[in-house]
């Protein structure tokens, strides 16, 4: 049967790095069909919305979703429900998508790259279950008030038990795959909302007797992720403590331009992107590292589409070019072969 993936290139570098990540996934010749549309800052520039509602339908009808990045300072002026982000916050919250997964895996070839000593994050593999479709990034009530002759700005953190128990579900499930350890960040000794994140977790944790479950404070795991990253194997936490955690265990692999995410909903229709963002300053100079997009496009094979072999195809493709020395600026060091965003594509198509 045909499945459709709709891409949405964006803004800065997306259509440079999706472009190749498209060639990938053609190349493996299954039953794709592959609709393009605008999300993000372009939507705006054209229709005056970042997720127009022709954008909406298709992304509705897919059955999965590739995206670039979105964003750039040209929009940053715009009043927010007009900005890039709000296209990205919408096809989220629209589609359902609250699992966001971010694996932070360190290439050995790659392991100089990192500004943390090689010896602490050697052999690194952690993956980050973020909560995508909660907390205080949609809680109400949220603004700017006028109060006692002042501005005051408030923003609601909110998570209803239901919310919390399916992102922990995804979490020991992605564990019992793994090294069947999960650890749940919070930060209960201050918020009430997660004290329930952590009581809702201990609760599922009677399922999943097999994975060992523990709970670190989001400042401790801060710290920890830069002490002792190997300590971790799956971690679970809020949108908004995955947000910055994530990012942060992207830079202990040296570089944020290899690292695929994916965003599922509860049937594993799932929303494809590089971790990192547009890179409007090097945007449309054919530089930019695609391998994070072709790692997502991966993803996409593994856990919408459920093919194992061609997700691990496309992934030993990767660690092929890397291991013949192919880097973009962003991982290049000397002695290695620097190359752009096509020629990286065609090194990834040639070791498929
Ligand atoms: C991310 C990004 C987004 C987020 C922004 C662009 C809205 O930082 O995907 O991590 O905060 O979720
Ligand atoms: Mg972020």
């Amino acid at each position: 049967m045909t499945k459709k993936i709709l891409v949405l290139p964006g803004d800065g570098i997306g259509p440079e790095i999706t472009a190749e990540a498209v060639r990938v996934l053609n190349a493996l010749d299954l039953k794709f069909e592959m609709e393009e549309a605008l999300l993000g800052g372009g939507a705006v520039d054209a229709i005056g919305n970042p997720y127009p509602e022709a954008t909406r339908k298709l992304a509705r009808e897919a059955d999965a979703i590739l995206l670039g990045a979105v964003g750039g300072p040209q929009w940053d002026s715009l009043p927010r429900e007009q900005r890039p982000e709000r296209g990205l916050l919408g096809i989220r919250k629209d589609l359902n998508l609250f699992a966001n997964l971010r694996p932070a895996i360190l290439y050995p070839e790659l392991a100089n790259a990192s500004t943390l000593k090689p010896e602490v994050v050697a052999g690194l593999d952690i993956l980050i279950v973020r909560e995508l479709t909660g907390d205080i990034y949609f809680g109400q009530p949220r603004g700017v008030r006028e109060e006692n002759g002042e501005r005051v700005g408030f923003n609601t953190m909110v998570y209803s038990e239901s919310e919390i128990r399916r992102i922990a579900h995804v979490s020991f499930q992605a564990a019992q795959k793994r090294n069947k350890k999960l650890c749940s960040v919070d930060k209960m000794n201050v918020l009430e909302c997660t004290q329930l994140w952590r009581d809702v977790m201990i609760e599922v944790s009677k399922d999943y007797p097999d994975v060992e479950l523990s709970h670190m404070l989001v400042d401790n795991a801060a710290m920890q992720l830069v002490k002792a990253p190997k300590q971790f194997d799956v971690m679970v936490t809020g949108n908004m403590f995955g947000d910055i955690l994530s990012d942060e265990a992207s830079m202990l692999t040296g570089s944020i331009g290899m690292l695929p995410s994916a965003s599922l909903d509860q049937n594993n229709k799932g929303l494809y992107e590089p971790s990192h963002g547009s890179a409007p300053d090097i945007a449309g100079k054919g530089v930019a590292n695609p391998l994070a997009t072709i790692l997502s496009a991966a993803m996409m094979l593994r856990y919408t589409f459920n093919l194992e072999e061609q997700a691990l195809r496309v992934e030993n493709a990767v660690k092929k070019v890397l291991a013949q020395g192919y880097r973009t600026g962003d991982i290049y060091e000397r002695g290695t072969n620097k190359v752009g965003t096509r020629e990286m594509g065609d090194a990834v198509l040639a070791a498929l």
